[in-house]
């Protein structure tokens, strides 16, 4: 196991994930290697200045080590943002699995990884991310006191997308207030584009609220269980096909990239609020949305419900009081407006600057000396 302080990492290429934020200075890289169960796992802390490092554990057959390091140092950042706006007492962190976890997974490999993210005692509390279910979770936690997203028949939260969708329904309330004067979406005509485990709860939302809706996804199972549930709802072929549709809301909750130089000047939405990480294809696409009259509520602040949801395991889970938190999403994404407005630039910018605020303002009082 090795640790590598104070990596700088100025232009990493990105991993799996579009749209890489660019990390700065990490706190603590770990490399973690067990060469009978095949381990092989890189566990990044960006910051501790709010709490001990959140995030889940990727398990991805990553091409490079290269590849994979690149990928946690900017997921580990996201969390740090995430986290900080998500209004928890936790910094950000994120770890990865290197290999395919179809052929890879197994009890051996899940305990040792377990026992090196307890040897950092408490700085890091995994959850699950791609290639990992609460399930695993819960073979970790055989090892480890550090770990949230376990199954509810171990105390755990359970399924993330709840609070997901929940959060991102309350962002879009928050961007209709600010673009037509009322929260509601009753009326209003929303694409849902990919209608998985966030996705089609979302829909439920919107359905109860009064929203005209409009889907599409590749898988066709989960395209008839929405329309199962709800038949009012509009199918059409693809994500280029929804995107270009007359409606006010646009709301990827597929993979990543959705938003790029090809989407943009089609849309017809005037906002743009979904699920799904890392939206925008690269930076320059959120100007070109300013420049259209779109208004994009960012991604990692309506999508934090799912982690709100997993930190409360952390206090012993209750879902009224994570529901409550994550209602506050609302308020967030309405400030993150008007700070937009008020200093003249993009709403994820104005993401930015609030958590760097609250990460420096609140981080800053560890330096007030108290007797441990
Ligand atoms: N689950 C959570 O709690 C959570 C939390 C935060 C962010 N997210 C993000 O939200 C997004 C969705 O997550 P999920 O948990 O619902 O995943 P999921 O795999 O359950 O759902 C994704 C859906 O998108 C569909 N899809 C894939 N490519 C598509 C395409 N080109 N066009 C249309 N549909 C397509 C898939 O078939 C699937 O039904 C991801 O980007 C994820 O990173 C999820």
């Amino acid at each position: 196991m090795t640790d590598v302080f104070g990596l700088s990492h100025k232009d990493p290429s990105p991993g799996s994930d579009a749209n890489p934020v660019h990390p700065g200075r990490h706190e603590q890289v770990v490399f973690c290697a067990d060469e009978p169960s095949g381990l092989y796992a890189i566990i990044a802390i960006y910051s501790t200045a709010l709490g001990p490092g959140l995030g889940g554990t990727r398990f991805y057959p990553y091409a490079s080590e290269q590849a994979a390091l690149a990928d946690v140092l900017n997921l580990s950042r996201a969390m740090a943002y995430k986290n900080a706006l998500a209004g928890l007492d936790l910094g950000g962190a994120k770890a990865v699995i290197i290999g395919d976890p179809a052929t890879a997974k197994s009890e051996a490999l899940l305990r040792a990884y377990g026992r090196f993210v307890q040897s950092l005692g408490g700085r890091y509390y995994t959850a699950c991310d791609v290639g990992t279910y609460s399930e695993d979770m819960d073979v970790v936690a055989r090892e480890c006191s550090y770990v949230t997203g376990r199954t509810p028949e171990h105390g755990g939260a359970g399924d993330s997308s709840i609070l997901t969708a929940f959060g991102v329904f309350q962002g879009m309330r928050a961007a209709a207030g600010h673009v037509y004067g009322t929260p509601s979406l009753s009326g209003r005509r929303v694409g849902v584009e990919g209608v998985g485990k966030v996705g089609h709860r979302l829909v439920d939302h919107l359905i109860e609220d009064g929203a005209e809706v409009v889907i599409c996804d590749v898988n066709e199972g989960a395209v008839e269980r929405v329309a199962r549930r709800h038949p009012g709802v509009h199918v059409v072929a693809d994500a280029a096909t929804l995107s270009a549709s007359d409606l006010d809301v646009y709301a990827p909750c597929a993979l990543g990239g959705a938003l790029d130089d090809v989407t943009v000047p089609r849309l017809k939405a005037k906002i743009i609020c979904g699920g799904a990480n890392n939206q925008l294809a690269h930076s320059g696409v959120e100007k070109q949305l300013a420049e259209r009259g779109i208004l994009y509520a960012p991604d990692y602040v309506v999508n934090s419900g799912g982690v709100i949801q997993v930190a409360d395991e952390i206090e012993g889970f209750d879902m009224a009081r994570a529901r409550a938190r994550a209602a506050k999403i609302f308020d967030t994404t309405a400030k993150i407006f008007e700070m937009a407005e008020e200093e003249g630039v993009p709403p994820g910018a104005a993401a930015d600057r609030l958590a760097e605020r609250r990460m420096s303002e609140v981080g800053r009082l560890r330096g007030i000396w108290l007797r441990r």
